[in-house]
């Protein structure tokens, strides 16, 4: 099974900038196969590798509950569900991109889902890291969709809330403890002068500060020019994802 990162995280922190860097380290790092999940419904974890989704899982399900009676002569629920799957995986240079859209509505899915769950855990021992991007709000968490994985890496910024939020996702996810083997939160974009107090903050709720990451300019600029992360890939951001690669367990390979 590959190795797994998950990033969580009160709205707007830096999730998905974060997973991104991750991705693009990993490759940089020749630790490929990578697998990046997109598991925000709002999905954009492709932009920020500079890749357009075409499909996700959501659209799929979707389609298949629609033309259900249309399938052609022969083809299984099951064996569309699968050759949908593959066609849905995006390949990029260095990893492929799996965006999961939006989650079920009112119709008959249970049936659809755990054909989902099947084909997604049969993809898995083909990779080495798994790298996935949530959405905000902590439902994903208590529905369990972030089962196994290796670290959750909980973003903080200096908007007071965020550390709240950090703290409910440390509650929920003590009761998954052998579903999260590792937590560490990592601080995003925080003015210098508040640092000090921020780390304070952080340790007195409990929790262990892994390492921050500065704000950079080059990331919005970048993003405004229609680029993506992959364009600024010697960001001073890169420090903190390296360490965290490196505590997984990731190889030094050359770049
Ligand atoms: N270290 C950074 N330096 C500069 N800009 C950053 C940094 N981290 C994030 N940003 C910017 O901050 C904004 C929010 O970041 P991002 O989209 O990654 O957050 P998110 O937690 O994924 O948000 P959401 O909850 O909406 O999915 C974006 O405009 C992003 O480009
Ligand atoms: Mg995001």
């Amino acid at each position: 099974m590959p190795k797994s990162i998950a990033v969580a995280g009160k709205g707007g922190t830096g999730k998905s900038t974060i997973a991104a860097f991750l991705v693009l380290a990993l490759k940089q790092r020749r630790e490929g196969p990578i697998l990046a999940v997109d598991a925000d419904p709002d999905a954009n974890l492709g932009t920020h590798l500079g890749m357009r989704v075409e499909q996700t899982v959501g659209d799929l399900r979707e389609d298949i509950l629609k033309n259900i009676h249309d399938f052609p002569a022969g083809m299984s629920k099951a064996q569309y569900m699968e050759a949908g799957l593959h066609e849905i995986i995006e390949e990029a240079e260095g990893f492929d991109l799996i965006s999961m859209g939006r989650g079920e509505g009112s119709g008959c899915y249970c049936y659809l889902n755990s054909l989902i769950r099947k084909f997604s855990e049969d993809l898995l021992p083909s990779y080495k890291w798994l790298v996935m991007d949530n959405e905000a709000g902590l439902e994903h968490l208590s529905r369990r969709t972030t089962a196994n994985i290796d670290v959750l890496i909980t973003v903080v910024n200096d908007n007071p809330v965020s550390l709240n939020t950090a703290k409910t996702i440390d509650i929920i996810t003590k009761d998954l403890k052998n579903e999260v083997r590792k937590k560490y939160i990592v601080t995003n974009m925080v003015r210098d002068e508040r640092k000090e107090m921020l780390e304070e903050r952080i340790s007195q709720a409990g929790l262990d500060l892994f390492c921050d990451i500065p704000y950079d300019p080059a990331v919005p600029e970048a993003l405004f020019n229609g680029g993506s992360l992959a364009d600024i890939v010697e960001s001073p951001i890169m420090n903190c994802i390296h360490k965290i690669i490196d505590v997984i367990g990731g190889q030094h390979g050359g770049s």
